[in-house]
């Protein structure tokens, strides 16, 4: 039975890495790089015109191939009703639905607390994403003697009270089996939305706090990037839990766009300050668990701000303490690797050097994984140097 059980998922993983080379062929075969996910150029650095990376706006630069892999991230629909937000800003509590309170218990078989907790923001509908980051990267066990747990981080879908009456219990009953089937599941009585992260952010802190208080560290990140784990643990082997660490893809003296046309418009009523304090893209970070304790408690002072990476850089001034920024942290942009132009960010060697890639289909983070991992590993001339230097925007 067990072994049939396996047999099962073997082919099922099979399926699943051949519909991902065929999507990359097809993405090579129109000269197009499967994870291309450009910012939009602007013909500017993100610090002159906002705080906001690539990451939630429009994606023109996508190829169509993974348009039926993505599911529909929350991103905003139409202009931001400030008024509404201000008005809705004290209700900053909601209740958890899901939770995996024995996540990080000690037990026999762990010996002590994690040193390393995974939270992947996620929405329900994502459901392949979160499947390929627990067969990959995110796996829980002991990686190279480490003990590594995982969690998602969901609202509640949008538009459900809208819809059919058997579409809530609908949505529910599968994350409940998710949950039972994975026991990774923290599900949030707010909405999901892409405003509403700033919530994901103070509740997973708060859930974090406790009941993971004795974490070494937090991975914290989107379910589109790729993390090398191993990488990760090695940049925080000598670094103390006990010690305040924020490290990650730090933007410094972002200005808030002041434009209404744009959807990331923030008033000067709201936001009366020219620039962002220093905040880490929230596209993937890592902290300790002293920080993650502090944070917690600094950020339920700090009023809600709609961008859920900014309003963390708010919770960290409070603290006087300033984001680390780290050049293998790639959030904000893919720059090409040079030696392998052709290959772009398929190339595995070009992973190796790195901690965090931003912008990755469920089909680029199996292969990149499996590339990575596999018997032989990838054969690489020599270690590509990790490019130093702030993000350039393509011309
Ligand atoms: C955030 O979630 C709450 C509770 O579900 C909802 O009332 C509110 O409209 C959401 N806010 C945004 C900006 O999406």
């Amino acid at each position: 039975m067990r072994r049939r059980l396996r047999l099962c998922r073997e082919a099922w993983l099979t399926l699943l890495l051949s519909a991902a080379l065929g999507l990359l062929l097809y993405a090579q075969r129109d000269g197009a790089a499967p994870t291309a996910r450009a910012p939009p150029a602007r013909g500017q650095p993100p610090r002159s015109t906002s705080g906001l990376r690539g990451r939630g706006l429009p994606q023109t630069a996508a190829p169509p191939a993974y348009e039926a892999d993505t599911p529909v991230p929350p991103t905003p629909t139409g202009p931001f009703d400030f008024g509404r937000y201000l008005r809705a800003k004290d209700q900053r509590r909601f209740p958890l639905l899901i939770n995996q309170p024995r996540k990080c218990r000690r037990d026999r078989a762990s010996g002590g607390p994690p040193d390393l907790l995974i939270a992947v923001k996620s929405v329900a509908a994502d459901f392949e994403r979160r499947e390929a980051v627990r067969q990959t990267w995110g796996a829980e066990g002991r990686v190279q003697g480490a003990l590594v747990r995982r969690v998602f981080l969901l609202g509640v879908p949008r538009g459900i009270d809208s819809g059919r009456a058997g579409t809530r219990t609908h949505w529910r009953a599968l994350l409940e089996a998710e949950s039972r089937a994975y026991a990774d599941i923290l599900l949030w009585a707010f909405e999901d939305t892409f405003f509403n992260l700033t919530l994901k952010e103070i509740h997973f802190l708060a859930w974090a706090s406790a009941f993971c208080p004795d974490v070494r560290f937090v991975f914290k990140g989107d379910a589109d990037v790729f993390v090398h784990v191993r990488n990760l643990l090695q940049f925080l082997e000598p670094r103390d839990p006990a010690q305040d660490l924020l490290a990650g893809d730090v933007i410094v003296q972002a200005r808030p766009i002041r434009s209404r046309a744009s959807k990331y418009f923030i008033p000067e009523a709201v936001y009366g300050l020219p620039a962002y304090p220093a905040y880490a893209g929230g596209g993937g970070f890592v902290l300790s668990g002293v920080t993650l304790r502090r944070l917690a408690e600094a950020c339920s002072q700090v009023e809600l701000f709609p961008i859920d990476d900014v309003f963390l850089g708010m919770c960290l001034q409070r603290l006087r303490l300033t984001p680390e920024p780290h050049s293998a942290f790639r959030t904000f942009g893919i720059p090409q690797p040079s030696a392998a132009p052709h290959l772009r960010t398929f190339d595995p060697c070009f992973y190796r050097e790195l901690v965090v890639v931003h912008g990755l289909s469920a089909a680029d983070i199996w292969l990149m994984w499996r590339l990575l991992h596999g018997p032989q590993g990838p054969v690489c001339a020599h270690p590509q140097p990790v490019a130093t230097g702030p993000f350039q925007w393509n011309a």
